[in-house]
């Protein structure tokens, strides 16, 4: 694995990483069927939903051309989302030797994602981006703080953690660019929460769907010992969570008030990125 920082003429890099999974054990994350197979079902909506994110935010970034650095700032979440939905797909192809055919499951991401694209508008696919940013601002903390040490294959773990350090870095573009182009006002305010939920809906059905599927087809999905531990995991991790999403829901909300800083200092020097 490599990690070159590509750009650096906004307020982050663009890491070019190239990990190899071909060695990754069955059952990488805590030894357990239901850990794996949630956090590769939320892999899943990666490599599609990052490529809608980008769309979403491509399409009106003329609208910003003002602001250079916010437009800068664009060019970069854009190479970083590039990225991770590549090094997210290269994991889901070294995982279909366990014969779960993740691939599937991307594609059908890829026909939602393209469905509702089709039939919304430009600020409902970017108001979609801007929540799951925060979805994923709140995951990713956690993954930094203390999910990581359940990864049992350190690539892997490498990966999340990247992951995990960008989406921390670029949390507020997508978030900035709504705000230049439609304010901060009531209607802006009403819109923003309004998909944000609906998005939060979209992506607890999708990934907890996944994992089903992908237990099912491991033959897995009666093991209620794994059941039991996931479910434990899951509803401390959710204490966690929930108060942190509903901090979208403030009309003063911005995804800098929360300061990952030291947390993504920490976690770039411990997989040696810069
Ligand atoms: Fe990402
Ligand atoms: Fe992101």
């Amino acid at each position: 694995m490599s990690a070159i920082a590509l750009k650096t003429v906004g307020s982050f890099p663009v890491r070019r990483m190239d990990y190899q999974f071909n060695h990754m054990p069955r059952y990488w994350c805590n030894d357990e069927s239901t850990f794996t197979h949630f956090f590769t079902a939320l892999s899943l909506l990666f490599p599609e939903g990052e490529s809608y994110f980008v769309r979403s935010v491509r399409a009106l970034r003329s609208q910003i051309k003002d602001n250079v650095q916010l437009d800068k700032d664009i060019g970069l979440f854009i190479g970083q989302e590039a990225m991770h939905s590549k090094e997210h797909h290269a994991f889901h192809v070294s995982a279909q030797q366990f014969n779960l055919d993740p691939e599937s499951l991307e594609k059908v991401t890829g026909v939602i994602l393209k469905a509702i694209e089709k039939v919304a508008g430009k600020k409902f696919n970017l108001l979609v981006t801007v929540g799951l940013e925060h979805y994923t601002a709140v995951l990713v903390a956690t993954m930094m703080t203390s999910t990581n040490e359940l990864m049992r294959d350190e690539t892997i773990r490498n990966l999340w953690l990247w992951h995990s350090v960008e989406e921390s870095e670029h949390k507020a573009v997508a978030f900035d660019l709504y705000q230049h182009i439609y304010g901060s006002g009531v209607n802006a305010y009403l819109s923003r929460v309004a998909v944000y939920t609906f998005s939060l809906i979209m992506i607890t059905i999708m990934s907890n769907a996944f994992m089903v599927v992908l237990m099912k087809r491991d033959k897995q999905l009666f093991n209620f010992q794994s059941w039991k531990k996931f479910a434990a995991f899951g509803a401390k991790e959710y204490k966690i969570f929930f108060p942190k999403f509903l901090q979208y829901y403030r009309p003063s909300f911005h995804p800098n008030d929360i300061d990952e800083s030291e947390l993504v200092a920490k976690t770039k020097i411990k997989i040696g990125i810069i």
